[in-house]
Parts: structure tokens; sequence; C-alpha cells
């Protein structure tokens, strides 16, 4: 396969030669390599296995290391939200441990790892934020719920606010839902958020999803080798004067908008404000390595500065990622 130039001008990229000879899972992007130090978790803390609610909050309280095993079926609806702290890992069981009618945060905290979780129907808030929190790795989890029920009735599936820093979000199925992952809660954060929000997003999975793909705001984010299917409104969203890096991503059915950096929020984002949408500054975008928008919009107002993810990383072939992806990413696959 002959390979686009931009490939190799972005040295740092390696572009995998055979991806199905291993599929290599482990963690790469902001998350491994940042000022910190390398996401960790619970690492050289004792495991525990927990299969009721008391058990798991208690396991994910406090800051010592801890690998915290999630086994089976978790009823979070109407409960207090679940709060993770620092140096912790949690892990689904086997094929996943399944939480559902709402979901997790972390605020301030540091060093979280989040894997094989499935998390769906969290009403009310978002499956998982990360607030004021530096170094997480979220991968290989699946979330969803339904579109019916409008924008707002869910919230985000995976929302990064409030100077979070240093964020890999890898491998995730997330489908049937509306807003998906949102880097930055507001335009009017700009002396909080600036100079964070350093996220990798890769090989993530993206199906029949309204908006956010993601947004971010005041940020970087590299954004490359995800799969989007029929993500109906907008996909990648750059506003208030973030700065995305976007390469080798595919879209395959029904999208309106791959790439947006208008700071117009479209309608279908934000209902409540205004039915003609919410102004803002717009936002910039890159594009590395050749992505396949399919029959997707592409919507960019200015070119950014964002043109090389300071770190090595694995860059699947374009005309294998949506194979790779389907295979590899969402829950029991760890
Ligand atoms: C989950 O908890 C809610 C609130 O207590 C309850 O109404 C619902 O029946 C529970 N669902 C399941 C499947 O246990
Ligand atoms: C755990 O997290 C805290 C931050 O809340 C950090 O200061 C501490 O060094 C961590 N402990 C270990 C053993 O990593
Ligand atoms: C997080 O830190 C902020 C600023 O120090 C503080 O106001 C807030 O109470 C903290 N939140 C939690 C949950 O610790
Ligand atoms: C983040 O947390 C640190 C301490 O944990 C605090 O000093 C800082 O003010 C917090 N920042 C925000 C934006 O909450
Ligand atoms: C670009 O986005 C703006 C703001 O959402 C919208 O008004 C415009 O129609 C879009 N243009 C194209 C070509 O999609």
């Amino acid at each position: 396969m002959k390979l686009n130039p931009i490939v190799w001008l972005s040295s740092l990229a390696i572009v995998q030669a055979n991806p199905f000879s291993k599929t290599d899972f482990s963690l790469q992007g902001f998350a491994k390599d940042n000022p910190l130090g390398v996401t960790t978790g619970g690492k050289g803390g004792r495991t525990t296995t927990v299969s009721s609610l008391p058990a798991l909050r208690t396991a994910l309280a406090g800051t010592d290391p801890l690998t915290v095993v999630a086994k089976g079926s978790f009823n979070l609806t109407g409960v207090t939200r679940l709060r993770i702290g620092s140096n912790k890992s949690l892990i689904g069981h086997e094929k996943g441990a399944k939480f559902f009618g709402g979901g997790m945060s972390a605020v301030n905290q540091t060093n979280i790892i989040i894997r094989n979780i499935q998390i769906s129907y969290a009403y009310d808030n978002d499956c998982i934020t990360l607030q004021n929190t530096t170094r997480a790795w979220i991968d290989h989890n699946e979330f969803f719920s339904d579109l019916e029920h409008g924008p707002d009735f869910y919230d985000g599936q995976v929302d990064l606010v409030r100077a979070t820093d240093w964020v890999t979000v890898s491998w995730n199925y997330f489908h049937d839902h509306w807003k998906s992952s949102l880097v930055g809660n507001s335009d009017v954060l700009r002396e909080v958020d600036e100079g964070h929000l350093h996220i990798t997003y890769h090989h993530n999975y993206w199906r029949n999803i309204g908006t956010r793909g993601p947004a971010g705001r005041f940020g970087h984010q590299h954004v490359y080798n995800n799969l989007y299917r029929d993500y109906l409104y907008q996909a990648i969203h750059s506003r208030s004067d973030n700065q995305m890096l976007v390469e080798g991503n595919v879209f395959r059915g029904n999208t309106r908008e791959a790439v947006s950096t208008y700071g117009l929020v479209i309608p279908e984002d934000s209902p409540n404000a205004c039915v003609c949408g919410d102004y803002e500054l717009d936002g910039f975008v890159n594009f590395g390595a050749k992505n396949d928008f399919g029959r997707a919009g592409i919507n960019v107002t200015q070119w950014g500065n964002f043109k090389k993810a300071p770190y090595r990383y694995d860059l699947t072939r374009l005309s294998d990622v949506e194979k790779v992806i389907v295979k590899g990413a969402g829950i029991g696959k760890i």
C-alpha cells in the first residue's frame, strides 16, 4: 500500500506494517508521555475484587495505589455518584463489569486507569467526568444509552473538564448516545483550562452518536485512528482557540460534519440556549496523516499550530483502521 507522504513527515508516527500479527494495546499518547510521568494507576499496590456497590465505593476512595477489579453488575440509578481517587486502576472482571443508571467522577485527582467497564444509561450526568485531574487512561470501555431522549437527558460519555490534563482515551466503544466527549466544559473557563487539556484519542469506535467526538476548548487534542460510523451531526469539533491534530481517522455511513472549527455550536449540540446555537470563538485543526472522511462534510475556518504529536505512537494504516477497531475496541478484549 502506498503511504501518504505526510506520514513520513510526522516522524514520530510509526506506521504498523501488519496490524494483525499482534494488536498492541499498550498505553500510548499523553497519558504516557507527559511532564508528570507515566500513568500507572494502582501499580505497586494490592489488587482487590469487588462485587457490591459499597465495596466498590470503599475501594475507589483514598489515594493509596490499588487495583480494583469490578465483578458483575452495579446499579448506579439514583445513588450518590461514584468517586474515584488517585493511584487507582478500575478494571472490569473478565468480559467486563456493567455499570448502569449512573457514572463516576474524579475531582482533583491524579493517576487513574479505567478499563473494561461498560457504562450505560447514565441518567442526568456523564458516564465519566474527570475534573482538574491529571494522568488518566480510559481504555477498552463501552458507553451507550439512546438518542430518543434528546441531547440533555443523558449527559456526556467521557467529559474532561477544568484543567484536566494528560489523558489517553483509547479503544473505547461509544455508541447510541447524543453527546459523546467534551473537553473543556465552558467558553468562559479560559483562565482555568488554557495550557491544560492535552488529550489523546485513538482507536475508539464511535457509532450512532450525535455530537462531540470529541469537542474541545482551550486545549490540545491528538485525534488519530478512530472509526466513526453514523456520527450523525458533528464529530470532531475544535472551538474557543482549541488546537486539534486529526489524522488517520475513518468515517463510514451518515455524518453531516466530520470536522468543524466553527465557534458557533450547532443547535443539535446545544438546543437549550438558542434555537440558532451558541456563539463562541472558533478553534483550530491540522490534518496529519491522511483521513478518510467518506461522505462527511469538512468545515474548517482556520488551521492551527499543533502539527506533530510530541511522542512516539503507532499509526494503523488507513485501510486497516475499520477492521482493527471493530475487532479490538470495547469490553472483553483485554
Ligand atoms: C436499579 O435501581 C433503581 C433505583 O433503586 C431501581 O428502580 C431499579 O429497578 C434497579 N434496576 C435493576 C435492574 O435492578
Ligand atoms: C498517590 O496520589 C497522590 C496524589 O493524590 C500522590 O501525592 C502520591 O504520591 C501517590 N502515591 C503513590 C504511592 O503513587
Ligand atoms: C478541588 O479543588 C478545588 C480548588 O482547590 C476545591 O475548591 C474543591 O473543593 C476541590 N474538590 C474536591 C472534591 O476535593
Ligand atoms: C486543582 O486541584 C489543585 C489541588 O488538588 C488545586 O490547587 C487547584 O486549585 C485545582 N484547580 C481547579 C481548577 O480546580
Ligand atoms: C459550517 O458550520 C457553520 C456553523 O455551524 C454552518 O452555518 C455552515 O452551514 C457550515 N458549512 C458547511 C459547508 O457545512
